[in-house]
């Protein structure tokens, strides 16, 4: 077939390297968080309907929090390591995680599609995901200007379809860039599925 794939969109999926221990650190900073942020949990009984994040409230736990620092320290490899696969040139200035935010979503709770405006580099990591929890869902940069494109088939390969969801995992982390849109869906099961989320700035 004389085609050619252009344009490629990038994203990163990585397992963290002995994440138990720092998860089982982290779960218990948020579950403080989910009771003692008492302008997060406000916000989010208006904005996140029955779960709770930081969002609004506490955007700099990767600051902060001795565990939330480590994380960030390991997820700043994993960015350099992304931003070298996208081939960019960097001019002399950094990729710098500029605001960190956690998510607690029990059953119902959803994020509708969005993206992060002004970052360059956005992602989560997922701390304590029980069986079953909503998938991350990416959608397809070109989406707006499809037009009157025919729909793909069903058996396409997912990395061809216009959505992909990729399935959240203790311990991994996923990286895209801040453009694409993406959203999580309710969240089907009663459990919480908990996830800390960032965006990084270059400056
Ligand atoms: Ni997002």
């Amino acid at each position: 077939m004389p085609t050619k794939s252009v344009f490629p969109t990038k994203i990163y999926i990585e397992q963290l390297e002995h994440y138990r221990k720092l998860n089982k650190g982290l779960l218990h900073d948020i579950e403080i968080l989910s009771q003692k942020d008492l302008e997060g949990i406000a916000w989010s009984k208006q904005h996140y309907q029955g779960g709770y994040t930081s969002y609004s409230s506490i955007t700099d736990l990767h600051e902060r929090f001795p565990d939330f620092i480590e994380l960030r320290k390991a997820i700043d490899k994993h960015v350099k390591k992304y931003a070298r696969s996208l081939n960019w040139d960097l001019m002399g200035r950094k990729l710098h995680m500029t605001v960190s935010w956690v998510s607690m979503m029990p059953k119902s709770t959803y994020h509708t599609m969005h993206t992060h405006p002004l970052s360059v580099i956005s992602g989560t990591y997922y701390i304590d995901i029980p069986k079953g929890s909503s998938a991350l869902k990416l959608e397809d940069p070109k989406m707006p200007f499809l037009m009157n494109a025919p729909p793909r088939k069903a058996n396409a390969k997912a990395e061809e379809q216009n959505y992909l969801h990729i399935p959240a995992k203790n311990g991994q982390l996923v990286l895209f860039e801040s453009w694409m849109r993406h959203e999580v869906p309710p969240q089907p099961v009663s459990n919480n599925r908990v996830s800390f989320s960032f965006n990084y700035e270059w400056f």
